[in-house]
């Protein structure tokens, strides 16, 4: 048997080592404490879950859902988008449903991307972006995404031969994983610099909802002319934490979501019905637990990134996402002092490198683990931190 060659250029997946450290230290009884997974720790809102139950038993979602997916969620997600951003949709062009963001972040790069072609990626940045690039046979371009920068990429360092070249471009705000943010005027130079090289853009924005401070992310398709060349890839999971469900969208230009669904309608066979019309519960029923489930991910970002910078981990306070993104001591890798925190402290977070080259250096912290052992684990920091003074 011999595997195909594509395989052998994706980078060894460095998270599976730490979670396989990690289920062995649980495994000899240790009391791990885990900040490594961006998963909300707090429940499906159970109106939503009624409706999925209720959906569950109807006969007629027993059988084959379409890949476009039910009118019914095409024209919640158009509601949605124009009560939030006041971004008008066309439900039957401008959208498609997806099995989870993810699985059309990953599909995508079929549409665009051919052997040798080039796709511009953040560094660090959310894996899938490179890794379906190198699926596909393509490359994926490094956008350094610099702490001076507030961890937006700079096109004016992007050669111009290079962006003439690639066929894509990849934002992320708010960001995973340096939970940096992103203005209108960023968004206007994006589409400036794509309009300029022709390129394409996937603004990737699943955490627009997760904000803080009453601050209110913005949708790159309020920027004028986005919806000529791109697209947003968003989803439910993290709004209104339906990550085991796996439910998202992407909408904006209709030839990339054209292209897009050409792709899925010969992979995949849709979304479960039941699934979707717990979306579309989610996205028109009630909204108040965004704000208390912010609130509870704000009271442990204020304790988590008061403690870290106490013991010389330097964070900075995001506005959005469920990530804390630390600076580690001079000296150390990310894998060795994760492994460190691991092993002294029972502490799993994720090592920077995993990101991509830039993120060596620093740490991630996810607020997705409950107030208690939160508690738990910023006073096992502290008393390590004391100890190893
Ligand atoms: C930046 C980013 N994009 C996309 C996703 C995928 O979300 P979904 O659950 O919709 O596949 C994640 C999940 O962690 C993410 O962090």
């Amino acid at each position: 048997m011999e595997l195909a060659k594509r395989l052998n250029k994706l980078p060894p997946y460095l998270f599976v080592e730490i979670n396989q450290k990690i289920a062995e230290l649980r495994a000899r009884g240790e009391d791990i404490i885990s900040f490594a997974i961006g998963d909300p720790d707090l429940p499906t809102p159970s109106h939503i879950i009624e409706c999925m139950c209720q959906a569950a038993r109807d006969p007629t979602n027993y059988r084959y859902p379409e890949t476009a997916g039910l009118p019914e969620l095409r024209q919640a997600i158009a509601e949605w988008y124009e009560r939030r951003f006041g971004v008008t949709l066309a439900p039957d062009k401008e959208m498609l449903p997806l099995i989870g963001s993810k699985e059309g972040i990953g599909h995508i790069a079929l549409c665009f991307i051919g052997p040798g072609d080039l796709a511009l990626v953040p560094d660090p940045g959310y894996p899938p972006y490179s890794l379906g690039t190198i699926l596909a046979g393509g490359e994926p371009y490094f956008m350094p995404l610099k702490e001076e920068n507030d961890f937006l990429p700079d096109f004016e360092a992007i050669p111009g031969k290079i962006a003439d070249k690639a066929k894509l471009m990849w934002l992320n705000y708010p960001n995973n994983p340096t939970g940096a943010i992103a203005g209108f005027d960023f968004f206007e130079k994006g589409v400036r610099f794509a309009q300029q090289h022709d390129l394409a853009i996937c603004h990737d924005a699943p955490y627009t909802e997760v904000a803080f401070d009453g601050y209110k992310p913005p949708s790159f398709m309020q920027i004028a002319g986005a919806k000529k060349i791109g697209v947003e890839f968003h989803s439910l999971s993290k709004t209104y934490h339906m990550t085991g469900w796996r439910i998202g969208m992407v909408v904006g230009n209709a030839g990339m979501v054209d292209a897009l669904f050409k792709v899925k309608s010969n992979l995949d066979s849709g979304i479960p019905q039941a699934i979707q019309y717990a979306a579309v519960e989610a996205l028109r029923g009630s909204q108040e637990h965004i704000a208390a489930h912010n609130a509870i991910f704000q009271g442990r970002r204020d304790k988590l990134v008061k403690v870290l910078n106490e013991i010389g981990l330097q964070a900075r306070m995001p506005k959005a996402t469920f990530y804390v993104w630390a600076k580690i001591p001079q000296g150390n890798t990310s894998i060795d002092f994760t492994k460190k925190l691991l092993n002294e402290v029972g502490i799993a977070v994720t090592p920077g490198i995993g990101y991509g080259k830039e993120g060596e250096g620093y740490i991630r912290f996810s607020l997705t683990i409950s107030d208690d052992r939160l508690e738990q684990g910023i006073d096992r920091l502290s008393s390590w931190h004391r100890r190893s003074k």
